[in-house]
């Protein structure tokens, strides 16, 4: 199929290099020239594993970048709008998902063919009825459902693991104003044949992203609120309760031969220093005002955040229980990115964290294996000495403040008891045996003091 994606943000390069990768002609268009000309030129502008390969596959071939929408919507059938949806501490933000609604509806005016006009941008319910659809029908002089179709279509692609998630899905969503839309989406993803699809009102699609979300973020929430009532009660380690948790059959099924089957899920049901990252916050953020807007109360949503809000300080009062000021104390914080596996700094529980130590005036060393570089561009008012290895961040320091799951940590133990004075350990993801080192406080669980 001709298709064309705007936007070449995270989701929109992604959708398109795959789209390409999997045999169709796809136009990315973006209004920044310089992303434009590196997407031509092979190079990604964003960092996402296995996205270069592909890139490199298809560009020129069966991919192109372009800052001229007009002429792409007219050379394709399809057009996938994935701009992005800043948030403003309430609601999110559509005057860009607007604005690509205009210049759309615009160049379909000079359009005879049937067009699809698909939403994969995440958007809270209603919006692609009530926003998208009549901003095409205004600018085009034309009429959905008749002249030009509309689709929702959210994509549930996992950072770090987006290339895989699109060219496996664990399920296709979409909506379509009518037949024709519908059979348009059947045809992008027809080489999905056997995957589970959700075929829907848009709305309904709409809302299934962000109950999605919202439930993975509520799911994180609880554990942690469980792991501090554990560190509260005393006694309690919450990585023993979880595991007897996890073994409930309907959470973890036993197989007829008696092996478990252990979720993917199962990840999120361990207390940690909190979630972070481009949606989690955001989305259920967005949710419960759009909830409260309409008059529900969202009351579960709103402690899913709060409790999230409050969690990485609580590393924060692990390291104070043991060092009463942490004035020109050394601390080396390991892992900046919001979780393993990518450089994205968005929302990471390390910023709080960060930010407290230093304005408690704490010599701060940082190790990321890829963040380093993002952070120093967030940090850039505070003074942090970025090393290139775990062993160099944690020399001669008093204490470590584990913040990120990244499996190079795992060493932590061999190389803390071969130092002389081994430090203070906080475990914000309790990824290391409280046992290992000598001196070890986590997330849901309570040491003597
Ligand atoms: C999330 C969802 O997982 C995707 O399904 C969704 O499509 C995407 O948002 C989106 O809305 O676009 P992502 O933000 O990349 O994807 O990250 P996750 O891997 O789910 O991690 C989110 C947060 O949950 C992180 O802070 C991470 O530390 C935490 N997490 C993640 C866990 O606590 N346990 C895990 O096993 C995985």
């Amino acid at each position: 199929m001709d298709v064309c994606v705007v936007g070449t943000g995270y989701v929109g390069l992604v959708s398109g290099v795959c789209l390409a990768e999997l045999g169709h002609q796809v136009i990315c268009v973006d209004i920044d020239e310089d992303k434009v000309s590196r997407i031509n030129a092979g190079q990604s502008p964003i960092r996402e594993e296995g996205l270069d390969e592909l890139l490199q596959r298809n560009i020129g071939s069966r991919l192109t970048a372009t800052t001229d929408l007009g002429d792409a919507v007219a050379r394709s059938c399809l057009t996938i709008i994935a701009v992005g949806t800043p948030f403003d501490g309430s609601t999110i933000d559509v005057s860009y998902i607007k604005a690509a609604s205009e210049a759309i509806g615009t160049a379909l005016s000079d359009k005879n063919d049937f067009h699809t006009v698909v939403v994969k941008s995440t958007v809270v319910p209603g919006t692609t009825d009530d926003v998208v659809l009549p901003t095409l029908e205004r600018a085009s002089g034309k009429v959905a459902g008749r002249d030009f179709g509309v689709s929702m279509n959210p994509e549930f692609l996992r950072e770090g693991a987006a290339i895989v998630d699109f060219m496996d899905p664990d399920r296709i969503v979409y909506g379509g104003t009518d037949e024709r839309t519908l059979a348009a989406l059947d045809e992008l993803y027809s080489v999905f044949e056997d995957a589970d699809k959700i075929i829907t009102a848009n709305k309904t699609a709409e809302m299934i992203k962000y109950t999605a979300n919202a439930l993975l973020a509520t799911l994180i929430s609880f554990s942690n609120e469980m792991g501090n009532l554990c560190a509260e009660l005393g006694e309690i380690d919450i990585v023993d309760v979880m595991r007897g948790v996890h073994l409930d059959r309907r959470l973890s099924p036993i197989l007829q031969n008696g092996d478990r089957v252990v979720p993917a899920i199962a990840t999120y049901l361990e207390a940690g220093c909190g979630f972070g990252g481009s949606c989690f916050p955001k989305d259920v953020k967005a949710l419960i005002a759009h909830g409260q807007s309409a008059g529900q109360d969202m009351s579960i949503l709103q402690s899913v955040v709060d409790i999230n809000k409050t969690q990485p300080m609580i590393l924060l009062e692990l390291l104070k229980k043991h060092l009463a000021s942490l004035r020109g104390r050394k601390v080396a914080v390991l892992g900046l990115a919001f979780k393993p596996g990518t450089d994205d700094m968005r929302e990471s529980p390390s910023i709080p964290i960060v930010r407290a130590l230093h304005e408690e005036d704490a010599t701060i060393s940082a190790y990321d294996p890829i963040a380093a570089e993002e952070a120093q561009k967030l940090f850039s008012d505070i003074p942090i000495h970025y090393t290139d290895s775990v062993e160099e961040a944690v020399q001669g320091v008093d204490a470590i403040v584990l913040v990120t799951r990244w499996d190079e940590f795992a060493e932590l133990p061999k190389i803390i008891n071969s130092m002389d004075v081994a430090p203070l350990l906080i475990d914000g993801r309790r990824m290391i045996d409280k046992n290992s080192v000598s001196r070890y406080e986590g997330i849901g669980l309570s040491t003597a003091s």
